[in-house]
Formats: C-alpha cells, structure tokens, sequence
C-alpha cells in the first residue's frame, strides 16, 4: 500500500494516461481510508505495519495528489468543460475540501506517528480528527470518480492528457526513470 499508482504501474503496460494513473490513485486512498475506519473502530487491534503502511502512502502521495487535481487536472478542465457540464461549481468545492485535507493531514500523519511509536491509546480529538479526513476525503472520491474524471476523459485533449502526465510525473521526480523506460 506503500506505493502511489505509478508504482503500481510499473512493468505493466505504460499508456501514460493520466486519469487512469488518478483513478489508480484514488483505489489506493480508498484502501487506506477503509484502513482509517477499522482504526477507529479497533484502535487496539492494530498491527504497527499496518500503520505504517498508511502513515507512508499518506506521506508519500497525498499532497502530491491533491496538486496533480488542483494545478494541472482541475485548470485545464474548467478551460475544456462545456457549460452543460456544471463542472465549477463541483471543482470550487473540491478545491476548498482539498485545502481543508490539506491542513488536516500533518495531524493525521502525526496521530498515525505515535500509534507506532507507542501504545498510548487515541484521545477522542484523535479519533474525531481521523473519522473526519476519511470521510471527508471519501466524500471527494465518489465525485471525482462519478464525475470529475467521466467529463475530463470526455473534454480533454491528447495534449492535455499528456501534459498532465509530464507534470505527474515531473512531481514526483519520476520524470527521467519513466521516460527511460518507456521510450
Ligand atoms: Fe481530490
Ligand atoms: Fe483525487
């Protein structure tokens, strides 16, 4: 669960779409939010790898994700979108719900930090912060799956795809590695 969907990817057929590498991405977040639950609703079952899994992908991808939607994805879907598609008003709100994940996020990578490092049990804070990330970031998977991501596969141009696939990748430094392989 360590790995983003670029990793995932690697070795298998390398298409370079974009949406395909977001909706890999939000498969992962929803493994690692179920994960948050079972948390919440087991704190003392937990296994301290299991954590760590989480505490990891979170660290590694979630900003990351959020500026491949709110930089790249977003930008140039609000550009292609026709007016029928009523997009702005859905990607305002994800915006705002990604800055608020945004703020939360070094709360939750720190409640999942001791939960590693320690036996002490969550103080209700703890736990109301996490059941409000996972349910706040489940909320924007279901519209950027159900809607965001249906229309900018229907707006967006091969340019566009691949521009955000350079900067994706240019993001997370795989850049270099990936053109290697794939060219
Ligand atoms: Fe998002
Ligand atoms: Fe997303």
């Amino acid at each position: 669960m360590t790995s983003g969907g670029f990793l995932v990817r690697k070795g298998q057929d390398a298409s370079r779409d974009p949406l395909e590498l977001v909706h890999l991405e939000h498969l992962m977040m929803r493994e690692v939010l179920d994960a948050i639950d079972r948390l919440v609703l087991e704190p003392n079952g937990r296994s301290s790898e299991a954590v760590l899994s989480l505490y990891g992908y979170l660290r590694e991808e979630f900003l990351s994700h959020h500026r491949d939607e709110d930089e790249e994805l977003f930008p140039l879907l609000r550009k292609r979108a026709e007016a029928e598609d009523r997009i702005d008003e859905i990607l305002d709100r994800l915006e705002a719900d990604h800055a608020i994940g945004d703020g939360q996020i070094h709360r939750v990578l720190g409640i999942l930090k001791t939960l590693v490092e320690s036996d002490a049990p969550l103080l209700d804070e703890d736990f109301e912060t996490l059941r409000f990330f996972a349910a706040s970031e489940r909320r924007q998977l279901v519209v950027e799956n159900a809607i965001v991501l249906p229309i900018a596969r229907a707006r967006l141009t091969k340019a566009d795809l691949a521009k955000i696939y350079k900067e994706m990748l240019a993001r997370r430094g795989l850049d270099r590695v990936m053109n290697t392989e794939t060219t």
